[in-house]
């Protein structure tokens, strides 16, 4: 293994599709720039239950956290949705959060000058946009005790506990600082202090982790429902948001529809250090298998191949080839080229998902 490995699950429906302009791009790295990444690939999700009977077999778990990163595409589809909910390809991909800990949800929400026009909210409101909202993904509200419908004299009673510990709130305010640092040094924490002791908890964590290791960092508290709307209304005013896991589904799927399509939007779910120092990693693009166009060269690659940028920033310390791979992906906007979720302007005729990756080498063979 070179320092430098990679495990590619692509998954099922459209994620093989996408995964393949990803492909075309660690090519280009190897013969264009010599940086070989060390590839290996596997199944996770139906796919992987057609072969195995499960979602995940123990091999690829095992894989996925000896690498330094994994790249997953996209699971599940009609064909598995009677399967019983212990071998749903989604299982898969739980799996993966769980066992490698990945606690921390990094969300962008970017606007694409190009795509502009594409947003629902007026185009000085959102031109330029580059926010990242960092959601706790594995304590809270969806996992804390006691949960269940229980019975309460004459009635149903339906329970979730929202409970974080001082360390789960400390782990991930410091990711959030961390990649601040990297960006516009800007962190707002969002909870509900108002009315949560958890949210009251969270406040005080943040505050004493940015005092004692971070005080370079600006930081700001909002309240989660004044943030929601803080978001709509001038979202640029934000660099990092640091928020819970239930408050971060809403936030950042919130945020996510300020710039445009599903097939925009990486993601990166981020653990603690292992032995290299790197994170343990996992990046995906925020879609799913989107089973209505899948085997029709429809899907458009650019999710997968920001989720691979966002893999060369932060689990290969590669930001400027980072940022290479996004200035080749805003050039191939900007020239016009648009696969059919990106159909806005009457007249122009799509690209297909391998006619877009081939752009996006192109441009970055003009990089150079
Ligand atoms: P979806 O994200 O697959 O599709 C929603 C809509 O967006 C569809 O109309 C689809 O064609 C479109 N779309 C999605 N990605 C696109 C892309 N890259 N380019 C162009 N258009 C794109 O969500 P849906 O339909 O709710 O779920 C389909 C399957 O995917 C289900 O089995 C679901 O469980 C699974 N899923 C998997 C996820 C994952 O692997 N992380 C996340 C969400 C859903
Ligand atoms: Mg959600």
């Amino acid at each position: 293994m070179t320092n430098l490995s990679l495990l590619i699950l692509p998954g099922d429906g459209i994620g093989p599709e996408v995964m393949a302009e990803v492909r075309k791009i660690i090519d280009w790295y190897g013969t264009k720039r010599g940086v070989t990444f060390d590839v290996t690939e596997d199944l996770v999700g139906g796919c992987a239950y057609d072969k195995y009977g499960t979602p995940l077999h123990d091999d690829t778990m095992a894989k996925a956290q000896a690498v330094d990163a994994v790249l997953l595409g996209a699971v599940g589809g009609p064909k598995y949705d009677n399967l019983d909910f212990s071998v749903k390809p989604e299982r898969g991909l739980l799996r993966l959060r769980k066992e490698m800990d990945l606690f921390a949800n990094l969300r962008p929400a970017q606007c694409f000058d190009a795509l502009a026009d594409f947003s629902s909210l007026k185009k000085d409101v959102v031109a330029g946009l580059d926010i990242m909202i960092v959601r706790e993904l594995t304590s809270g509200i969806y996992f804390g005790e006691p949960r269940g419908i229980f019975k309460e004299g004459n009635e149903r009673v339906g329970i979730n506990t929202q409970r974080y510990t001082e360390s789960e709130i400390e782990r991930v305010a410091r990711a959030a600082f961390e990649l601040a640092r990297k960006r516009g040094n800007k962190v707002c924490s969002m909870e509900k202090a108002n009315v949560m002791e958890s949210g009251i908890l969270w406040r005080e964590v943040v505050t004493e982790v940015h005092a004692k290791d971070y005080a370079d960092v600006e930081l700001s508290h909002m309240y989660a429902d004044a943030g929601a709307m803080q978001l709509c209304r001038w979202p640029k005013q934000f660099d990092v948001i640091v928020t819970d896991n239930l408050f971060g589904d809403l936030l950042s799927d919130a945020a996510a529809m300020l710039t445009g399509s599903l097939g925009m939007l990486p993601s990166a779910s981020l653990g603690a250090p292992m032995a290299s120092g790197r994170p343990k990693a996992l990046y995906e693009p925020v879609h799913g298998s989107a089973p209505d166009i899948a085997g029709q060269g429809k899907a458009n690659p650019i999710a997968c191949v920001l989720s691979f940028a966002m893999a060369l920033r932060y689990s290969f310390d590669m930001g400027a080839e980072a940022d290479r791979v996004e200035k080749a992906v805003e050039k191939v906007l900007a020239d016009g080229l648009r696969t059919a979720d990106l159909l806005g302007e009457e007249g122009v005729t799509p690209v297909s998902t391998g006619e877009m990756g081939d752009a996006i080498v192109a441009a970055l063979d003009a990089s150079l």
